[in-house]
């Protein structure tokens, strides 16, 4: 399985599926990172991994549609199978996820995942973590999921869940949370490369082994 990663930040999330298919505990490869923002740290961890990068600023691009052709035409180049959000911090619009949706192989599952640093369809959008803190909730967590149309509301692949602990700061709630978010993704992807995963309704199903 071919994997496109977009990431607009620091890039752990990418780091963690990199890793994850160097030691083959994922059966892919990063074709492409693609990045909206110059700079972004995810940029130099696939430098450092051997892994194509392009950078394709969003910055002053008003036609959102137009940017996300390119990056499509960028993805296909790549020959990507599978897309993996992580850290993009922009709404991919329907001509991409038309572009993505499912295919031959893909068991009915869109081709675009996300993982939200939240437990959804809880605290959706930015800075769910701080929302979860303020909320008062007593636990969170991260989800897995496949990208529709509307913001974190596609179909779940997978959670995990931490405490909410007594004295947590933003910082220390989210790295909590981001510990768990570098374990799921990568399973996530996993099981998707093995074909287990199909979708009936907005319910992703998960077969023991590839039927
Ligand atoms: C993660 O918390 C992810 O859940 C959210 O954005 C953050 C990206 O972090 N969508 P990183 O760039 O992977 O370190």
């Amino acid at each position: 399985t071919r994997l496109g990663v977009l990431a607009s930040g620091g890039g752990t999330n990418l780091q963690a599926l990199l890793d994850a298919c160097a030691a083959g505990r994922v059966d892919a490869q990063v074709a492409v990172v693609l990045s909206n923002v110059p700079g972004a740290g995810a940029l130099e961890r696939a430098r450092r991994a051997g892994a194509p990068a392009e950078i394709l600023p969003s910055k002053g691009v008003a036609d959102r549609a137009a940017y996300d052709l390119t990056l499509v035409e960028a993805l296909r180049a790549h020959r990507v199978d599978l897309v993996c959000l992580a850290g993009y911090m922009r709404l991919v619009t329907p001509g991409f996820l038309r572009a993505f949706g499912p295919d031959a192989a893909s068991r009915g599952c869109p081709r675009v995942m996300n993982i939200h640093p939240g437990l959804l369809p809880s605290f959706p959008g930015l800075h769910a973590a701080r929302q979860a803190l303020e909320y008062g909730a007593r636990i969170a967590g991260c989800t897995v999921h496949f990208v529709d149309e509307g913001t974190d509301t596609g179909p779940i692949i997978a959670q995990a869940v931490v405490p909410v602990l007594q004295g947590d700061d933003e910082a220390a709630l989210s790295a909590r949370i981001q510990a768990e978010e570098h374990r799921l993704y990568p399973q996530a992807v996993q099981w998707f490369a093995q074909g287990r995963l199909s979708l009936e309704g907005r319910r992703v199903r998960l077969d023991r082994c590839a039927p």
